[in-house]
């Protein structure tokens, strides 16, 4: 199906379901007067959810609103650590699981409140012993075992900014980010599990650090052990396990301003530099708290598992932040959905016993094509509650996660938002809204979002335009670590004093907001953001490139597949090799395997405009098989024309 028709069809789904009513009546969230009151007084509704977190000193103002900089909760001060252990430390609540964890090999692990409290302790002590100091940045590559959110607390309780990389990036992604951060410390492993391989982590950070001056010291926790070998540096690697063992459990948390940095993310934008977002404490901490126990809907005896990486923002709001600060239990799963079978999912459902679960439509449509027999081996009736985010779900893929791992019994919250908002945006709340398979339904309590035209004049119901937030909202980024021109340009120039979310949407008659997709040149390859411009730069990096053009092609499974047209220099041209796997492996190299470019087609011109920009809209159409659009702005149509004939010849061979 082409992406057109896919919208289509999506713009014509009519089924409603309501909130079940045994739902309903025990839901956080059961009165649709929030919205009312949350609308009228959205400052007073921020203020009640903030007051639910524990503050050393309360703030003195809600909002401070000087487009396009915000500041929640100023003159307060707290501690993320503080509220995501300490506070859960008195009463049941303190041999209770915070983390359940299971190993890709199969190995587990629980940690109670009480438990994780002390190793985080134990780790900020180390990492101030290595002479990380309140302010300072640490940039963390770990594979998803507990030290990872361990040594994210710990580095909040000394209030030192974290930046997370993701597992999956390539030396080089790592060195350039932690070259931005300008990190002292990182934190490692010596490897990974995932699909039975090693992932050798330390090698990656060996790579990385030889060019990062920045950087003194490294901790390694070892995960994988004698299967893979490691070069400790002398005095500068230490190994975790033997620094903890001396570590004593208490070090006070760090009373830190509101407004003062938890975290810097990296992701993927317009240009080939991936931007660092900026996350604060108390907003983000608010943002992240409310909406966990508001969507979904956690209580005390709740198991709930987000499958994401820690790696992505996902993991970050929605598996460490947003269930700790709760007292939830959350659960975390170190490797792939296919490892080492097709019902790996639902046997740590059945094992755990699940009952919110929180994944991506990459994921639904995969366990679509693997079939419906393999869930129902499995006993699925702890779960209550389905979530998905990360890409736009088609309403197919909504009803068969409904049916097939709902049992036609859990309501489906499908949620809208990204790295820059911190919080979930767009959302049902399962106890109160009537959901559509396709739809994120409406703004959560105290946002306030639009589909708008061109002129950022707002369209009628059934037209799309583009989603913007109209108000600031406490998890806002709050700019571009390094670069706050880029936040105003990218964020709040297109439509002055209101954020460009750079997604498309519409709005149906009930005012429900239906996602289209990215409008601008990032990508979304199963559920992960991929720039085009940072795919074309590791192209374009390679000697035997001469120009590249990247887009993304819609992709049954993974939403979007990266197609790359490519021009090779003369000399490369004619040397009667196929360069393909040679591009494909280099883009990995310079950026990670989740930038690899399913398809590589090389042209001997790509179709540009008068004044030579590629027409990438164009290579679009070409790619998914659709009419070429608009050619009268080319220099020269028959050059895409001919692209359109070859592609569609090399498709059919
Ligand atoms: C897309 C992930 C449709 C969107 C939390 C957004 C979605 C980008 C949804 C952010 C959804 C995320 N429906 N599209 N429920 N959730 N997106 O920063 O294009 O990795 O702009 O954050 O993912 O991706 P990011």
């Amino acid at each position: 199906m082409t992406e057109n028709k896919a919208i289509e069809a999506l713009l014509q789904e009519a089924r409603v379901f309501a909130p079940p009513v045994e739902f309903a009546m025990q839901a956080n969230a059961a009165d649709d007067a929030v919205y009312r009151e949350a609308a009228a007084d959205p400052e007073g509704f921020w203020a009640r959810m903030a007051a639910q977190l524990t503050w050393f000193t309360p703030w003195q103002r809600v909002l401070e609103w000087d487009p396009p900089h915000a500041r929640w909760f100023t003159g307060g001060k707290l501690n993320v650590s503080y509220n995501c252990l300490d506070r859960h430390l008195i009463g049941a609540r303190r041999n209770k699981a915070a983390i359940i964890w299971e190993g890709e090999p199969g190995d587990r692990r629980t940690l109670t409140y009480w438990e994780l409290a002390q190793e985080v302790n134990r780790a900020a002590n180390v990492l101030r012993d290595l002479g990380v100091k309140k302010g300072d940045r640490v940039t963390i590559y770990m594979p998803m075992i507990p030290e990872l959110p361990i040594a994210m607390l710990a580095c909040a309780r000394l209030g030192a900014p974290h930046s997370v990389v993701f597992g999956g990036f390539s030396a080089e992604a790592l060195r350039d980010r932690i070259l931005d951060a300008q990190a002292k410390l990182v934190i490692t492993a010596d490897g990974g599990f995932r699909r039975g391989q090693v992932v050798p982590l330390k090698r990656n950070v060996d790579q990385a650090v030889a060019q990062t001056p920045c950087v003194e010291k490294v901790l390694v926790v070892q995960r994988v052990g004698e299967r893979e070998q490691v070069m400790m540096h002398r005095d500068r690697d230490y190994w975790w396990h033997d620094l903890m063992l001396q570590a004593s459990t208490r070090c006070d948390p760090e009373p830190m301003d509101a407004e003062d940095i938890l975290y810097i993310l990296y992701t993927s934008g317009t240009t080939g530099k991936p931007k660092g977002v900026v996350h604060t404490t108390g907003g983000y901490l608010t943002g992240v708290n409310a909406t966990t126990r508001l969507i979904f809907d956690l209580k005390e005896d709740d198991v709930y598992w987000c499958t994401a990486d820690i790696g992505w923002v996902t993991g970050h709001s929605y598996i460490v932040y947003g269930p700790l600060s709760n007292g939830a239990t959350s659960l975390m799963y170190e490797g792939s959905p296919d490892y080492p079978d097709w019902e790996r999912f639902w046997s740590i459902v059945e094992r755990h016993g699940v009952t919110v679960l929180y994944t991506a439509p990459t994921a639904i449509r995969s366990f679509m094509r693997w079939g419906p027999e393999l869930p129902a081996r499995h006993d699925l009736s702890s779960l209550r509650l389905l979530g998905t985010v990360g890409e736009p779900i088609n309403p197919e893929a909504w009803m068969w996660y409904r049916e097939h791992i709902g049992g036609n019994r859990c309501p489906v919250v499908d949620t809208w938002w990204q790295t820059e908002t911190g919080m979930i945006m767009i959302t049902p709340l399962p106890g109160i809204v009537p959901t559509k398979p396709g739809s994120a339904t409406r703004p959560f309590p105290g946002v306030f979002a639009a589909v708008v035209d061109e002129q950022g004049q707002p369209v009628p119901p059934g037209q799309g335009g583009y989603l913007v937030l109209t108000r600031p909202w406490p998890a806002m980024l709050r700019t571009v670590y390094g670069d706050p021109d880029r936040y105003v340009q990218t964020y709040w120039s297109r439509f002055p004093g209101v954020y460009f979310t750079g997604d498309g949407a519409k709005l149906d008659e009930d005012g429900y907001f239906w996602l289209l997709g990215r409008v601008d040149d990032v990508m979304n390859v199963s559920g992960h953001r991929v720039g085009t411009m940072e795919v074309e730069s590791a192209l374009v990096d390679h000697p035997a490139v001469a120009e590249a053009a990247v887009i993304g092609r819609h992709d049954p499974i993974k939403g979007q597949a990266i197609a790359a047209f490519v021009t090779l220099k003369e000399a490369a041209a004619r040397d009667g090799q196929d360069h393909t796997a040679e591009l494909k492996s280099h883009v990995v190299e310079k950026i990670g395997a989740i930038a690899r470019p399913d398809q590589i087609f090389f042209a001997a011109e790509l179709p540009k405009t008068r004044s030579g920009k590629i027409m990438r809209r164009l290579l679009r159409d070409i790619a998914e098989g659709r009419q070429l659009g608009d050619t009268t702005t080319l220099a020269d149509p028959t050059v895409v024309q001919a692209l359109k004939e070859r592609y569609e010849e090399e498709e059919e061979a």
